[in-house]
């Protein structure tokens, strides 16, 4: 059977990309390792759009996510943690573990946190070092405005780092790493860089480098600033190196404005096709990167995506108390207008196989309108 894997990570490999990761490996202690790995860091901070150092460790996202806690946040130390849903649930979890004292901003699953809550909080609290959010909460779909939490940050709070786990962000929606204040932000292999998981990606400021300098936290893998310039200390993923820089490059010669466009359309046909038979989304403030979808009453999306798979389109539940309740659809990376079409007619027969009443085919009608349109 053919699969479409339509999962908000792992995401489709491009056929390039399978090729790189299939070249003969070298060893890592060697110019040639050197000169790739140089290059592909290069082309990574174009993608970051950032001119800070980036850090790769060979582990999945949240190897990254526990970097930026466990270098950070000394014992007893404040953070202001944006708990939207399970992602942002984690940053609240990672500072306890690491002994530092979370001040949880909690929002509805769906809902984003706003500039003035952070401001808020800090007033509260005027001794929090760094506020950790992502940019895409994958969990709900939902996009938080970190342009407008950065800026505040900068204005009003320069000396609070400010944490974004980007890892369905990057590459797929504008993250405009410096221009935003951005001062650790975090992505990992297997979204939107179009890679098989593995590679967790960190991106560092001079003031979070000077700020951990002065910490003495515990920690030994995830150690940022030993990493800075010397991957090849532990052995890395060679193969997944081979991927990246393949990855990278492709994403930038479409151009990372065009990248963000096709995100956005992509985005906009999927929302657009769920409305029109009458589904609801999640998010109130959706991201271009996935969408979720909330099934009608008496559904179970258990069963939705069991009905989708038999036809060969893998999506995914939602998490914790959304179990059950909605299905996320993910359009980032290596996905272009005919994967739209063929998720959507499979969302169509599978409600219709269940029994839900709708006009069969108007969604997918409405998503080729849209790509017909452009
Ligand atoms: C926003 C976000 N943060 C963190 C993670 C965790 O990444 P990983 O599963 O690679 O550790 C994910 C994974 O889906 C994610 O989407």
């Amino acid at each position: 059977m053919k699969r479409y894997l339509m999962t908000p990570g792992p995401t489709p490999i491009p056929p390039e990309v399978s090729l790189a990761l299939a070249k003969p490996i070298i060893h890592h202690r060697t110019d040639e390792f050197k000169k790739l790995f140089d290059e592909t860091i290069k082309l990574l901070k174009s993608v970051m759009q950032t001119k800070n150092d980036v850090v790769i460790f060979s582990s999945s996202g949240s190897g990254a996510m526990e970097a930026a806690v466990s270098n950070l946040i000394g014992e007893s130390q404040k953070a202001i943690t944006i708990n939207a849903g399970k992602f942002g649930e984690r940053w609240t979890k990672l500072v306890k573990a690491f002994g530092g004292v979370p001040v949880e901003l909690k929002y509805e699953y769906g809902d984003y946190a706003k500039a003035e809550d952070i401001q808020k909080a800090i007033e509260k609290n005027p001794d929090i070092k760094a506020v950790y959010i992502q940019a895409s909460e994958t969990s709900t779909a939902t996009a938080h405005p970190i342009d407008e939490i950065g800026l505040m940050l900068k204005e009003k709070y320069p000396e609070i780092v400010f944490v974004v786990d980007g890892i369905t962000a990057y590459g797929a929606i504008d993250v405009k790493t410096d221009r935003w204040n951005i001062d650790i932000g975090i992505t990992g292999s297997q979204k939107a860089l179009m890679l098989p998981p593995g590679l967790s990606i960190i991106s560092i400021s001079q003031k979070a480098k000077t700020i951990i300098k002065q910490n003495s936290n515990k920690y030994f893998y995830f150690d940022i600033l030993g990493e800075i310039g010397a991957y090849g200390k532990f052995t890395p993923p060679v193969g997944l190196i081979f991927g990246l820089k393949e990855s990278v490059s492709i994403i930038l010669n479409e151009g990372l404005g065009n990248v963000f466009k096709r995100h956005s359309l992509l985005a906009k046909a999927t929302r657009e096709a769920a409305k029109a038979i009458g589904l609801k989304l999640l998010s109130k403030r959706p991201v271009d990167s996935l969408t979720a979808i909330v099934m009608p009453d008496g559904i179970n999306s258990s069963d939705v995506i069991k009905q989708m798979k038999e036809l060969g389109v893998e999506v995914s539940n939602g998490q914790g108390h959304l179990k059950g309740k909605i299905i996320r659809i993910a359009h980032l990376g290596y996905f272009f207008k005919p994967d739209i079409i063929v998720g959507i007619s499979a969302l169509e027969i599978a409600l219709k196989q269940l029994g839900v009443e709708f006009n069969f085919g108007e969604a997918t009608t409405k998503a080729m309108e849209i790509f017909s349109d452009e």
